[in-house]
């Protein structure tokens, strides 16, 4: 009963107001901005008709704006006519949060520094375009930005290391870019629970230690050249829910290895960890990916927990791992 009353006070003022034209809301519009966001349309060469004046520009297509009318997010994705540059015009719309340039394949060039005048940014995400060179320096200006999201494209150069001076930044995607020398020891300074993403490029030397002490959810350097140790980033105590560290030529002990007691996602495999899968891999509750092939472990595997669920091919090419599902030990 209770239920249904409330369903009522709340829904019938929501039907009424529905009901009603909108003019007022619907015609506000910041006009500085709309004025902003022709200029973005014409930077663009004019690909996207539906913006014109007959319509208010927090109504085009792609355009985000709060009750005061002002332009808050902006996304263009999945368009093959844009073939030129990004816009620096975008960075002339001070109220912007939220940014997505995403599967535009013809979009070149790079980032523009006029970006760092968008002091209210908290989420940029330019993905799968064509835009190229490095990952810009000047990114660590953008103060406000919490998620980063560059990845699919074909930026090159090294990880400019002040983005670890960005203080709000939580989760940083920079994977399945061309991007080469080492991890910035910075990337430790995290927003935490951190979700860092740097798979996918041709990152080399060793995983920096101050990723050991970062609390990750999510930690992907797999498919680099990455060489060493990386028994720090384990743990019983993190709050990691994937590590996927496969593809890179990393050499360490997994006998001392404690996993993180909610682990969901681990892949080992394609490199160089030897030593014993340890029995505490049988008390994680949430294992669903496991894959440790192709290493040079040996011993008995576990047995119990989540483990059998995984089939051969999550164990195989080892130096001499026996038992369920491989062959039995002698
Ligand atoms: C970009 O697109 C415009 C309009 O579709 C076209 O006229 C122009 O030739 C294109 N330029 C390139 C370099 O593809
Ligand atoms: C694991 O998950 C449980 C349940 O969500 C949570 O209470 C606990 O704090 C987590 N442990 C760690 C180390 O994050
Ligand atoms: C584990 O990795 C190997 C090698 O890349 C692959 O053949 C196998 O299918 C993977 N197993 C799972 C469960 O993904």
């Amino acid at each position: 009963m209770a239920t249904h009353i409330s369903f009522f006070f709340i829904c019938i003022p929501l039907i009424i107001f529905s009901s009603l034209p909108l003019p007022t809301l619907a015609a506000k519009c910041n006009k500085d901005d709309q004025k902003v966001l022709l200029r973005i349309e014409a930077e663009f060469g004019n690909p996207n008709p539906s913006w014109t004046n007959q319509m208010a520009c927090c109504d085009w297509y792609g355009v985000n704006c709060d009750s005061d009318g002002r332009v808050i997010g902006l996304s263009f994705f999945k368009d093959t006519t844009f073939n030129g540059t990004i816009p620096p015009s975008i960075g002339d719309l001070p109220y912007l949060q939220n940014l997505l340039l995403h599967k535009l394949p013809q979009l070149v060039g790079g980032i523009p520094t006029t970006f760092t005048r968008l002091r209210r940014i908290t989420m940029l995400r330019i993905t799968w375009t064509g835009i190229s060179g490095p990952v810009p320096d000047f990114l660590s200006e953008i103060k406000s930005l919490n998620f980063l999201d560059l990845s699919f494209n074909s930026l090159t150069g090294s990880i400019p290391a002040s983005l670890g001076t960005l203080p709000n930044l939580n989760v940083l995607h920079l994977d399945r870019n061309r991007l080469t020398g080492t991890i910035p020891d910075s990337l430790g300074n995290l927003v935490p629970p951190a979700y860092l993403y740097l798979s996918h490029n041709m990152l080399s030397g060793s995983i920096p230690r101050s990723l050991g002490s970062l609390q990750t959810s999510v930690l992907d350097l797999s498919r680099n050249r990455l060489v060493g140790d990386a028994l720090f980033l384990f743990g019983a105590a993190k709050p990691t829910d994937t590590i996927l560290i496969s593809r890179n030529l990393l050499e360490f002990d997994l006998t001392k290895v404690a996993f993180p007691v909610n682990l969901t996602n681990l892949d080992l495999s394609h490199n160089k960890i030897y030593g014993k899968i340890p029995a505490q891999i049988t008390a994680l509750d949430n294992l669903q990916f496991f894959n440790a092939s192709y290493n040079s472990l040996c011993g008995e595997i576990p047995q119990g927990g989540r483990v059998q669920n995984f089939d051969q091919y999550s164990f195989f090419h080892n130096k001499c791992l026996c038992g369920a599902p491989l062959e039995a030990c002698k």
